[in-house]
């Protein structure tokens, strides 16, 4: 199948937006802290043409064709995504009248790699050239985000758009989620980033994640700060009650586990990387509670076969883990975790 195949007409503009994994900064992004991830080399592509009044797309993956008028309301589908990156360019004041999509995609879906926003900025690209539109990147991750918490109807942060639009692949985009001022840095020579995904299912993801949201919000406003971004010693934290002191105290720790990471990046010291990766996932488990045990079990097992860190990587409760593993000892690494995850996908 093509585009032409499915809508008889050749497409217009195309465009192409990676997943990406996190690797430090979990859990941040909702109280303006800082964020390092790394785009993938897998990519969601878009093909698109305009349309009047509607918003029609196929998706290789799930052989589905779908289409909506302008304005309707959000269904749990796949469109979803497309109808409300049109929605957010229009309501930003764009004539953006309609479009049809193609999309064929490598990012996994459901393993916290971020398919959606590779969806919702690759689709955003593919318009920005079809109605020539006076995007910059990071508006494109802008509207991108306010499609999905708007329109979709998921609370997420603004870290997944803006590593889709800003991210290079073999470097951390070190963000600031409070200015979006941000940086690409080289990730350490000799080193790969290698994701791992049991295919595990995310469980309760989203009534979860609103809620540690909640939480993090409770624990600022008892604190009488903005946000958790704005305290610096995590003395402050012991003063609130559980589990806002535990919430409290990964956010205030993990941000500056990236600004640590950052400087481990400048140096080229992926050991020193790695250990605070161990550190946020750690965090991640007792402070935030949002992994599983067979999310923990496959850090440590990453760590035993000769990764510098690993950690889960996005929301947790399920999805995958992504490790930083020395490039001499890559096959080593990926044999003793198949040898014990038979299931495992190694990406
Ligand atoms: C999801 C959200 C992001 C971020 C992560 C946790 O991926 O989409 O905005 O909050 O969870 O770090």
């Amino acid at each position: 199948m093509g585009f032409r195949e499915v809508f008889g007409t050749l497409p217009e503009a195309s465009a192409q937006a990676p997943g990406r994994v996190n690797l430090l900064g979990e859990h941040t992004d909702y109280q303006e802290g800082y964020v390092l991830p790394t785009p993938l080399s897998y990519f969601t592509q878009v093909e698109a043409a305009k349309a009047e009044g509607r918003v029609e797309a196929y998706s290789e993956e799930l052989k589905e064709l779908r289409a909506r008028p302008l304005g309707s309301p959000a269904q749990g589908d796949f469109l979803d995504y497309l109808l409300g990156v049109v929605w957010a360019l229009r309501e930003a004041g764009y004539k953006v009248p309609g479009a049809r999509f193609y999309i064929r995609s490598q990012v996994p879906m459901g393993a916290g790699l971020s398919s959606s926003a590779a969806l919702e900025v690759a689709a955003l690209r593919a318009l920005r050239t079809l109605y020539r539109l006076p995007l910059s990147d990071k508006e494109i991750a802008v509207l991108g985000q306010r499609a999905e918490v708007e329109y979709v109807g998921v609370r997420c942060g603004i870290m997944d758009q803006m590593a889709a639009s800003l991210g290079e692949v073999g470097k951390a985009l070190f963000l600031d989620t409070r200015t979006l001022d941000h940086e690409n840095l080289p990730l350490p020579p000799g080193v790969r980033v290698v994701v791992l995904d049991l295919g595990l299912e995310r469980r309760l993801a989203e009534a979860s994640y609103n809620q540690r949201r909640q939480e993090a919000e409770e624990a600022a406003r008892r604190l009488g700060v903005r946000s958790l971004r704005d305290v610096a010693d995590l003395c402050l934290v012991e003063s609130l009650s559980p589990p806002l002191d535990k919430r409290a105290r990964h956010i205030v720790a993990e941000n500056l586990r990236v600004l640590q990471g950052v400087e481990a990046l400048r140096k080229g010291n992926a050991k020193a990387f790695g250990e605070l990766m161990v550190q946020s996932h750690r965090s991640l488990a007792q402070n935030y509670e949002v992994s599983l045990p067979e999310l923990d079990t496959l850090v440590e097992a990453a760590l035993e076969a000769g990764a510098y860190g690993a950690k889960l990587t996005g929301a947790g409760f399920g999805g995958a883990v992504v490790a930083l593993v020395p490039e001499g000892l890559r096959d080593h690494f990926q044999n003793t975790l198949l040898a014990r995850f038979p299931q495992l996908r190694i990406l």
